[in-house]
C-alpha cells in the first residue's frame, strides 16, 4: 500500500535507536553501559505524586481544558515572572504532551510548504525531522569551526525570502553550549530586520552548571515579544520525562492557532500528568535544585575522565546534560584491526567491543562526534569511561 511522502521523508529517533539498542543488548543478559538516553535517571519530586494522587482521588479524570488546567498554566507564568521577571499572560501559555509536540504544533502554526527553518548544527534529531513533517525546508548553518555559537554572518546569509523562523536550543543538546547574551541580541536583530520568528527552546534552562548564566531572548530584547514562541517544560527540570507535560507560549494570536491544533489533535495533555507537573512547579523547586548540584558534580567527574583520554577532544559543557565529543582523531585508524570509518562505525564497534552505547554524531548534522549522556549515576560513569578509555587505547 502507497504510505505518505511526508511520512516516508521521516527517520526514527537516533537517540531512542541507541538507547533500544542497548536495552535489548541488556535484556539478552549484558552488562551494558547507555550513555545513550538524554533523561535524568532520579525519580520525580514528591510533590509530583501527592498532586497525582490527591488528582485520582478527587475523580480529576474527564478532559481538562485543551490548553492545560487553569492552576497550571497561572504556575507557569508565576514562574516566569520570578525567574525572568517576565510578565506572560495564563492565556498566552498552552500546556501539551511533552516539549515535543510543542515544537511541532509551532512550526506547524507558522510554516507554509516550502517555507525555509534555519537549524544551527549540531542541531537535536527531532527539529529535523519535525521541519519536515511541516512540510518545511531545512537550512542548517554549521557551528562547529566557531566553538558552536553560531557566526552572525553566517545565520545572516542563510536567511532568504523563504525564511519563516530560526530555531534556537540553549542549553544546547546535544552540545551542552549555551548562547551569551550578546550573541542572542544579535540573532535577535536578525530576526527584527528580516521579520523573522524565533522558536526558543529552553527545555535545559534550569540545568546551567558553574558561573554560567541563562537568558531568555525576552528579558534582552523586550521588542521580540510578537515573534518568539518560547518552549519549555517539567521533563528534564523535574526529572518527569513520562509525566509528558510541556507547554509554549507566544503572542496571543499565534497561541489561539496552536490551541486549536491542539484541540483537533491531542486535545489537552493528560489530566492527572498536569496536576503532578503543577505538584513540581510548587513545591518540587528543592529536589530540582539537588538534581541540578548531582548533574554538575556528574559533570566534573566525566570531564574529568575524558581529559585523561587519547585522541578526542570535547568543549565543557555549560549546561544541559550531555558532552559532545570530537572523535575525529579516530576516524581512518583501526580498533583491533578494525577499520573506523565514521561515527556510526566508532559507536558500533564500541557497543560490541566494550559494550558502552552512545550515539553518533551525524544524527545531529555532525559527523565526526559521538553525544555522551552524562545523566547516569557516578558508578555508571566511571565504569562506562574506563571502558571508553581502553577502547580508545586499542586505536592505532
Ligand atoms: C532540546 C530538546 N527539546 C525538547 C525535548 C523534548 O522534551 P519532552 O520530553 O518534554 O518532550 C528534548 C528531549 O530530549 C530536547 O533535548
Amino acid at each position: 500500500m502507497k504510505l505518505s511522502r511526508r511520512i516516508m521523508a521521516i527517520q526514527p529517533s537516533a537517540t531512542l535507536a541507541v538507547d533500544a539498542k542497548a536495552k535489548e543488548l541488556s535484556a539478552l543478559g549484558k552488562d551494558v553501559i547507555s550513555f545513550g538516553a538524554g533523561e535524568p535517571d532520579f525519580i520525580s519530586p514528591p510533590a509530583a505524586f501527592a498532586y497525582a494522587r490527591r488528582a485520582m482521588e478527587e475523580g480529576r479524570t474527564h478532559y481538562p481544558p485543551t490548553p492545560g488546567i487553569p492552576e497550571l498554566r497561572q504556575a507557569i507564568s508565576d514562574y516566569y515572572r520570578e525567574r525572568f521577571g517576565l510578565t506572560i499572560a495564563p492565556a498566552q501559555i498552552v500546556v501539551g504532551c511533552g516539549a515535543k509536540p510543542m515544537i511541532y504544533e509551532a512550526l506547524a502554526a507558522i510554516v507554509d510548504p516550502g517555507d525555509e527553518v534555519i537549524l544551527l548544527a549540531p542541531t537535536w534529531v527531532s527539529y529535523i525531522e519535525q521541519v519536515r513533517l511541516a512540510d518545511g525546508k531545512i537550512v542548517i548553518v554549521d557551528t562547529e569551526k566557531t566553538n558552536f555559537i553560531p557566526a552572525i554572518r553566517e545565520v545572516e546569509q542563510a536567511i532568504t525570502p523563504r525564511t519563516a523562523a530560526i530555531l534556537l536550543n540553549s542549553p544546547s543538546n546535544p552540545t551542552g553550549v549555551m548562547y551569551d547574551a550578546d550573541t542572542l541580541k544579535k540573532i535577535g536583530a536578525l530576526a527584527v530586520k528580516h521579520d523573522l520568528w524565533l522558536i526558543w527552546d529552553e527545555i535545559y534552562e534550569q540545568l546551567v552548571y558553574g558561573d554560567n548564566r541563562h537568558f531568555h531572548p525576552l528579558q534582552l530584547m523586550p521588542e521580540l515579544a510578537e515573534r518568539v514562541i518560547t518552549i519549555n517544560g517539567v521533563s528534564k527540570s523535574h526529572a518527569m520525562t513520562g509525566w509528558r507535560i510541556g507547554y509554549a507560549f507566544g503572542p496571543q494570536e499565534v497561541m489561539n492557532k496552536i490551541n486549536a491544533l491542539q484541540s483537533h489533535f491531542t486535545s489537552g495533555a493528560t489530566s492527572i500528568a498536569q496536576w503532578a507537573a503543577l505538584g513540581a512547579m510548587r513545591e518540587g523547586g528543592g529536589e530540582s535544585q539537588k538534581m541540578r548540584e548531582a548533574f554538575q558534580a556528574r559533570r566534573a567527574l566525566i570531564c574529568g575522565l575524558l581529559a585523561a583520554m587519547p585522541h578526542i577532544s570535547f568543549p565543557e559543557p555549560q549546561g544541559a546534560f550531555y558532552v559532545f565529543v570530537n572523535i575525529k582523531n579516530c576516524l581512518g585508524k583501526s580498533y583491533k584491526g578494525q577499520l573506523l570509518k565514521d561515527d556510526i562505525e566508532f559507536c558500533a564497534s564500541l557497543l560490541e567491543a566494550e559494550l558502552v552505547a552512545v550515539v553518533p554524531g551525524g544524527a545531529f548534522f555532525a559527523p565526526g562526534y559521538i553525544r555522551v549522556s552524562y545523566a547516569v549515576a557516578d558508578g555508571v560513569i566511571r565504569e562506562g569511561m574506563a571502558r571508553l578509555g581502553r577502547f580508545l587505547a586499542e586505536i592505532t
